[in-house]
């Protein structure tokens, strides 16, 4: 109970004890402070670290992302990869792609991410690729289409990473909005698929880990 009140004590403290932001990360997240609408989607400094660590651990050949936004996560993935790595990342809006591109190529990654823009659910069949890790983080009313589109594209020992499963705490909710009700329905399907094991990590906005079996 007391650690909930220090959360934000807390955060900052587990911040200040992690390898700091890199500067390509910190330029970008503030070019997009500055000039993208809804700044906050992006995942910022200790999730981006966790993802690239994530990734250091598993040494995966390829990784699937499912919303770009302005590149924060493909790049913190990217500097994870192994030399023979790729990460294919995936952005509806097609006004990002220039902020995206550009950073890449600062972060010297225009290689080895793969950007594609248009809709996850047209793209994800078009990718003739099987993945080792995937990150789901785009519209929150369809992470179960995602889920079906990627599950057969994931390698047995693969790992299914979706973001934003708390939503904010509002899962706990009662009475849950759309979004809520779709992000709880979500977590409670993969929980009883037999086909993932899983585990909710309550860091940030909450991060769900499926492993497939
Ligand atoms: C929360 S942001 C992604 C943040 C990014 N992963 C990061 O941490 O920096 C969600 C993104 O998904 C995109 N998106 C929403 N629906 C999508 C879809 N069907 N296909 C591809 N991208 C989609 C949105 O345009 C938005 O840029």
């Amino acid at each position: 109970m007391k650690l909930i009140k220090n959360a934000e004590a807390i955060q900052e403290y587990v911040e200040g004890m992690t390898t700091p932001e890199t500067d390509i990360l910190y330029n970008l997240k503030r070019e997009t402070y500055l000039k993208v609408l809804s700044p906050q989607m992006i995942s910022g400094h200790y999730q981006g670290r966790l993802l690239t660590m994530i990734t250091q651990m598993i040494r995966p050949k390829r990784v699937l992302e499912v919303g770009t936004f302005t590149g924060y996560t493909a790049i913190c993935f990217g500097m994870g990869l192994p030399e023979d790595g790729q990460v294919h990342t995936i952005e509806i809006n097609e006004e990002r792609e220039n902020i995206i591109r550009k950073h890449l190529e600062k972060a010297e990654l225009e290689e080895k991410v793969i950007l594609y823009i248009g809709d996850a659910k047209e793209i994800i069949p078009t990718i003739d690729e099987m993945f080792d890790l995937v990150f789901i983080d785009a519209s929150k009313m369809e992470y179960d289409t995602y889920f079906d589109l990627i599950f057969e594209k994931v390698r047995q020992g693969g790992f299914i990473l979706t973001d934003n499963v708390l939503w904010y705490g509002k899962v706990l909710e009662e009475k849950k909005d759309k979004k809520t009700a779709a992000i709880h329905a979500f977590n409670s399907r993969i929980q009883e698929d037999e086909r993932v094991e899983n585990i909710l990590l309550p860091m940030m906005d909450g991060i769900m880990i499926a492993r497939k079996i």
